[in-house]
């Protein structure tokens, strides 16, 4: 399909996220796509920078951070070319009055013709303002071409302030204009989930309650805070992973085929298994979630500090910096199946995964070689990062004059099987935008459905004792007590 030109106006231009991921992202696309000759970016932002000095930070993001180096001087020369810097408070009326002059210079000059995509890279407490700014200026439409809008995550601190927050947004765009980011939509394995399930006849039909034991969802991290403090012991690791990215997750694994591949259709179905989700209330917020602060350890090979120890976090923090849970999922094709969801900071290493685990064949007539014991179930494994794949456990025979059984692996690997480099999620995700598909972007109700499961723990936790969170040690796999939680139901956590 081709492209309109458009000019993206990045609220928050001098922040994190634009020269890691989005200055990097779209020289990605203007190199690889490539993106249409006017294509425009206006950096929106309280710091003082010129379009000179901007553009040569931009340079110095895109040499550090992109995929493809070196830069190739002719793409970045045009990319710059489009590149402008607007100095102004979020607040600040005139700051929006300039911007809508730059944007009708631009359309004029480069060829944009009105399409515009807003977005908000700045910390959320400064998003209803700049969105009420834009519906004064009237930069919420324009009767030359499309508007859009995006919007960064965390999309609210609870359910309050997410319905809040959609509400305001709501009130200057429609809901088709709305792009909620979550980045993990973007990664190709993410977007392999629904693939793998429906472009292919022979896993569907094992994909429910009768087949599969139980589902484990693992996002582990070996980073820490990396100097995000400030946010981090505001929110934890259920409302920085759980409530976006591991509930993504689940959906994708969980929902039932929709009716189409596009964006209504599939967030529907994506809806309906939020809204299944058994909601844990009361006593069974702690009989079915554990939560825990990383103490001090070794990461990688070097010494480090536990959480409450961290520069930034209060020495009486109770943020959680592991979560584990259970759910179910009240529908015809999971009831009775437990989804165990983790994820955690300064754990052994980076790995991301989806493991479904099958039910034994209804009488074994075999032993394990190695236990003597009970073989091994059948796990299905998607690897979402890194070593991104797929792999399916299964026993073998033992070569040998007797009748032994081991597991062994059958594997699929990205790096082997294709050639071609993956995009970065944030490349995926610009282009989609670009393009009006919203398919991998979160809608309303969506969200709110998220932050109502999550916000019932929330609650419990706020009220529950201190002695609830739990410590481990940094290096560990989380703490002694989510083993236990997850050993009493005859399972254990797989150790990826
Ligand atoms: C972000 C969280 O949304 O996702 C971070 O705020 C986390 O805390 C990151 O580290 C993980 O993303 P990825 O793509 O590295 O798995």
């Amino acid at each position: 399909e081709s492209l309109e030109p458009c000019v993206m106006v990045i609220f928050g231009a001098t922040g994190d996220l634009t020269h890691r991921k989005l200055l990097p992202a779209l020289y990605n696309l203007a190199l690889e796509h490539p993106l249409p000759a006017g294509f425009s970016v206006v950096a929106f932002a309280r710091r003082p920078y010129t379009d000179e000095s901007f553009r040569q930070q931009a340079l110095d993001s895109i040499n550090q951070y992109s995929r493809q180096k070196p830069v190739n001087p002719q793409v970045w020369d045009s990319f710059a070319s489009g590149i402008h810097y607007l100095q102004s408070n979020f607040h600040d009326p005139e700051g929006y009055t300039k911007l809508n002059q730059l944007l009708n210079k631009l359309d004029q000059e480069r060829g944009t013709s009105g399409n515009r995509i807003f977005y908000l890279s700045t910390p959320p407490s400064q998003y209803p303002e700049i969105i009420q700014n834009l519906g004064a200026a009237g930069l919420n439409r324009n009767r030359k071409g499309w508007t859009r809008i995006i919007v960064e995550k965390p999309f609210g601190h609870d359910l309050a302030t997410a319905r809040e927050l959609n509400r305001q947004i709501g009130k200057v765009f429609k809901e088709e204009q709305i792009y909620r980011i979550d980045h993990y939509l973007g990664k190709e394995t993410v977007q392999n989930i629904l693939v793998f399930r429906l472009a292919n006849g022979i896993f569907e039909p094992v994909w429910n309650r009768r087949y599969v034991d139980h589902v484990q969802i693992t996002v582990a991290e070996n980073l820490g805070l990396e100097g995000r403090a400030g946010y981090y012991e505001e929110s934890g690791a259920i409302r920085d992973m759980i409530q976006n990215h591991m509930l993504q997750l689940l959906t994708l694994v969980a929902m039932e085929p929709p009716i189409a591949f596009d964006g209504n259709s599939v967030r529907d179905e994506k809806v309906k298994v939020l809204h299944a989700l058994q909601p844990l209330v009361g006593r069974e917020v702690q009989n079915n979630t554990i939560r825990a602060q990383y103490g001090s350890g070794w990461v990688g090979g070097k010494q480090v500090p536990g959480y409450l120890q961290e520069q930034g976090v209060s020495p009486t923090s109770t943020t959680e910096t592991y979560v584990a849970l259970k759910t179910f999922i009240d529908n015809w094709r999971w009831a009775g199946v437990p989804f165990y969801l983790r994820t955690g900071k300064h754990l052994p290493k980076r790995v991301s995964e989806i493991a479904i685990q099958f039910k034994q064949p209804p009488l074994m007539l075999f032993k394990d070689h190695d236990t003597q014991g009970q073989v091994e179930p059948n796990v299905l494994t998607l690897r979402i990062q890194p070593d991104e794949g797929i792999s399916l456990k299964f026993g073998a025979k033992v070569p040998g004059t007797d009748m032994q059984i081991r597991s062994v692996n059958m594997d699929f690997f990205y790096g082997s099987s294709f050639v071609r480099e993956q995009p970065e999620a944030y490349e995926r995700l610009l282009l989609d935008a670009m393009h009006g598909d919203s398919t991998l972007f979160t809608r309303r109700d969506e969200v709110e459905a998220a932050w109502s499961f999550v916000q019932n723990i929330l609650d419990e936790w706020k009220s529950a004792p201190r002695d609830t969170v739990h410590t481990y040690e940094s290096g560990s796999w989380g703490p002694q007590a989510a083993d236990e939680f997850i050993w009493r139901d005859g399972r254990r956590w797989r150790r990826p």
